[in-house]
């Protein structure tokens, strides 16, 4: 398969982690016989620094033409609490979003037994976790209208759906959940928002098309609950942006593994993927951040394109990585490995599984030429 990738490397770590997830594909492509063409461009404050705005026309034009996107990392801390600043990084992502129609998020959540001792939460509620959000992405108050009055007293952001948008992703869940445990939970606030109540309606209609999918409402407060109490009883939840942001992120850190959780953002005709993790701009340049999310990402852009064996092959690699404990500082603080003896190590388990397999022992002692 030829594929034409646009690379959005972004701020931060976004670089760094982008790298090992195209050295990675690289593998693939070498043992598939696949042609992934990169295009750089960029994004976010990089691009802010360089071309005066977030989201430049040539990149816009880049990931029109592009089969797909890989983003790294957006923000910089020098944005971050200035409510004034006019031009923010972040406006990048939400222009492309909103430019390429992406608008449903995606974000699986699923647990690593030898990391469910990170997690905060105990290993029985977590262990064995397996659910996806599906996240309306391009409108409700991200993209409503926004007024600031002319005093500056009042503020207002316009929480606007229509029937065609909660209808289009809705179909998307039903989807998913007919592949999975067939069990929808429409996250809403139904009994104080005029849109949830839309919501509600519309996603009842849809409902009658996918007659063996269970079909549960939660009010958001008491999802977000539910969501530390009992994740486990989660398969697809469906919500629309505002909380589908807020949840997403409360649920990155259930399972202790943020550094491996990815999402991908899909519309009619483009499709984006990365790493659920911010831009850690502590790490940038250090050659330390956790490049798995950024690898997992490459993997979800691989099955968009129904090439799940590869896309199995980088998941198995990661696992490996995993268990044999090479692995950046944030999972293995005494004797890590830096970002690109993880990124090495995948591309060449992907070529090499018995080779590298056999070396294990060279790992072991840090002596592996992978290092
Ligand atoms: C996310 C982020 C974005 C959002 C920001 C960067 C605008 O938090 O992708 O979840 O709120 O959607
Ligand atoms: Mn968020």
């Amino acid at each position: 398969m030829k594929l034409k990738i646009a690379l959005l490397p972004g701020d931060g770590i976004g670089p760094e982690v982008t790298q090992q997830a195209v050295k990675v594909l690289n593998a693939i492509a070498e043992k598939y016989h696949h042609t992934f063409e990169y295009v750089t461009a960029s994004i976010g404050a990089i691009a802010i620094e360089k071309y005066g705005e977030p989201l430049p026309d040539e990149t816009l034009k880049i990931c029109v033409e592009a089969d797909a996107i890989l983003l790294g990392t957006i923000a910089d801390l020098k944005y971050d609490n200035n409510p004034n600043a006019k031009i923010r990084p972040e406006q990048g992502i939400l222009k492309l979003r909103k430019s390429l129609g992406l608008f449903a998020n995606i974000r699986p959540l699923t647990t690593y037994n030898s990391l469910l001792h990170k997690s905060n939460l105990k290993e029985e509620v977590i262990k064995g976790i397996d659910f996806v959000i599906y996240r309306e992405l391009t409108g409700g108050s991200y993209f409503g209208e926004k007024n600031l009055s002319d005093d500056g007293n009042s503020a207002s952001d316009n929480c606007i759906y229509t029937a065609e948008e909660i209808d289009r992703i809705a179909h998307l869940a039903f989807k998913a959940a007919q592949a999975r445990r067939k069990k929808l939970t429409l996250v809403d606030k139904a009994n104080v928002l005029e849109t949830s109540r839309l919501w509600r309606k519309r996603v009842l209609e849809i409902a009658k098309e996918y007659p063996t999918i269970k079909l549960e409402f939660l009010f958001v407060d008491n999802a977000a609950k539910q969501l530390i109490l009992n994740p486990k009883q989660f398969d697809v939840i469906l919500t629309e942006n505002m909380f589908g942001d807020i949840l997403s992120d409360e649920a990155s850190v259930i399972s202790g593994a943020i550094g491996l959780l990815t999402s991908a953002s899909i519309g009619k005709h483009a499709a984006l993927f990365e790493p659920v993790h911010g831009s850690y701009p502590v790490a940038k340049g250090k050659n330390i951040a956790n490049p798995l999310a950024s690898v997992l990402s490459a993997a979800m852009l691989l099955e968009h394109f129904y090439l799940f064996e590869e896309a199995e092959d980088i998941k198995n690699a990661v696992e490996k990585s995993i268990n044999l404990n090479i692995s950046t500082p944030d999972l293995n603080a005494t004797n890590h490995f830096s970002t690109t003896s993880v990124g090495n190590f995948l591309s060449d388990f992907i070529l090499d599984e018995e080779n590298t397999f056999y070396n294990k022992n060279n790992i072991d002692l840090g002596q592996s030429t992978i290092i």
